[in-house]
């Protein structure tokens, strides 16, 4: 036990940086505009796509994909240990992870523990760390998401990906090395059944829960952290404690990507599953009115916030507070985002009009990895690379 009490204190004191580190001083521009398609110094390429076949047995599944990646997970792994063996340096909770973290595997559900083994034996990086691995992305994904809705009914549903920042600095060229690190795991996943597409996701390679997908025709789903008082540790601890009917996050979001039908099912599993850690799910739907915002506890959802077009709420956007209540004053990412949705106006919002909201600072940060853009109706599914160069915040 004591061992595991110190696995959590590193995630406790890791969490901690992170949200100090949203104290940074606050850097805005005007409404971006006519940046689509991407181009120029905030785009840094195309994200790579995969399929992933459901047909194969779980273990296999991930094999092409790992076997092309496997340096760049070698590197970012690397930088998980360095910070954990920096917060306590003899060694031992990388000693722990290697050898116990393993131990409790068997309790994660099908088909999540064979994926995570078959990743580990293709990439021959210690099962613990990849365990690691994909449970940091329960606890430090900062984001920006919205859904739309067009003068037609027409939905489309945007989202960056901010991560990393809890990890070293690159000092040579003013970056995050998480964040620049995750880049080149960025991938578009095509997961199929019978050669038929069931849903895409935006992902990194090495992660087998799901933060942002789509399901074609259907509906469109993407992740927020909430930080709150009795956050993710409460969760992971009563899991490692042996309640195992507490849900990853990640993983919930992939089950309801891979398996949900329709957008009031989603709404009702991400509305009522028990989670592990607060977070905000933002759905989309086929037709008009499907989109929402569900606010989450670990067990209950706290508020469900739905489109309304016929009284002009024509979008709904969360980034990592509640919306109740005030952002942090230094990480207000919502103003600007509902200033450039506003004036974009309901008649003129596209995906390139959300794509000019989520390339202005701060929305567009330091530690944005990836925009992408959906369109559930249309079959549309994109995610660029992004870069923010200075003067930018996220320092
Ligand atoms: C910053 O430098 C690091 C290496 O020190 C590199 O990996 C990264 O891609 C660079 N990032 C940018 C935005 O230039
Ligand atoms: C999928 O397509 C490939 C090549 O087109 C084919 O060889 C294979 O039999 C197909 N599999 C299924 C399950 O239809
Ligand atoms: C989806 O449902 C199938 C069939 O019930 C099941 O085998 C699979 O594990 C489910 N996928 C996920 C990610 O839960
Ligand atoms: C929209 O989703 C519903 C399920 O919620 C489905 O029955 C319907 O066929 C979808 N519509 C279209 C046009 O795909
Ligand atoms: C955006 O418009 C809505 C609806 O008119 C308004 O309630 C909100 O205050 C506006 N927000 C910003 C940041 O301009
Ligand atoms: C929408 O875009 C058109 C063409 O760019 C422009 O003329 C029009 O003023 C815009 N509408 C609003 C309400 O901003």
């Amino acid at each position: 036990m004591a061992s595991q009490n110190r696995l959590l204190f590193v995630l406790l004191a890791a969490t901690t940086a992170c949200v100090v580190a949203q104290h940074a001083p606050p850097y805005t521009e005007d409404c971006r505009k006519l940046t689509y398609p991407p181009s120029g110094p905030t785009y840094r390429g195309p994200v790579p796509w995969y399929t992933i076949n459901l047909d194969l047995p779980p273990y296999k599944r991930w094999h092409k994909l790992m076997t092309d990646k496997a340096p760049a997970l070698r590197i970012i792994v690397n930088s998980l240990k360095n910070v954990v063996n920096a917060f306590v340096p003899s060694g031992k909770v990388m000693q722990m992870v290697d050898q116990k973290l393993p131990g409790l595997l068997g309790n994660f559900p099908s088909p999540f523990e064979e994926e995570i083994k078959g990743i580990a034996d293709v990439t021959e990086i210690p099962l613990g760390e990849i365990i690691s691995f994909n449970i940091f992305y329960e606890f430090f994904t900062i984001c920006t998401s919205l859904v739309t809705e067009d003068k037609k009914g027409h939905l489309l549903h945007g989202r960056n990906m901010d991560f990393g920042v809890f990890l070293g600095w690159n000092t040579n060229n003013n970056s995050w090395t998480v964040t620049e690190e995750l880049k080149p795991l960025s991938v578009n996943l095509d997961f199929q059944r019978n050669n038929q597409t069931v849903f895409k996701a935006a992902s990194f390679a090495g992660y087998v829960g799901m933060l942002t997908g789509f399901k074609p025709g259907l509906f469109s789903l993407s992740l927020n952290e909430r930080f709150a008082m009795n956050g993710g540790y409460m969760g992971v601890l009563e899991w490692l404690m042996g309640k195992k009917d507490i849900n990853w996050i990640g993983f919930i979001t992939r089950s309801v990507l891979e398996n949900s039908t329709s957008y009031e099912e989603a709404k009702n599993i991400l509305t009522k599953t028990k989670i592990m850690a607060p977070a905000y799910f933002i759905l989309g739907g086929n037709r008009s009115g499907e989109g929402c915002v569900i606010t989450r506890d670990r067990k209950v959802s706290l508020d469900v916030y739905e489109l309304n077009p016929e009284q002009g709420r024509w979008y709904v956007l969360q980034t990592n507070y509640d919306r109740w209540k005030n952002p942090f004053f230094l990480d207000d990412r919502r103003t600007p985002a509902k200033t450039c949705l506003n004036h974009t106006t309901q008649e003129n919002i596209t995906l390139s009009a959300i794509y000019d909201v989520l390339s202005t600072k701060p929305v567009l940060n330091k530690l944005t990895v990836f925009t992408t853009l959906m369109d559930v109706t249309k079959g549309q599914f994109e995610t660029y690379l992004r870069d923010c160069p200075d003067p930018c915040i996220g320092w």
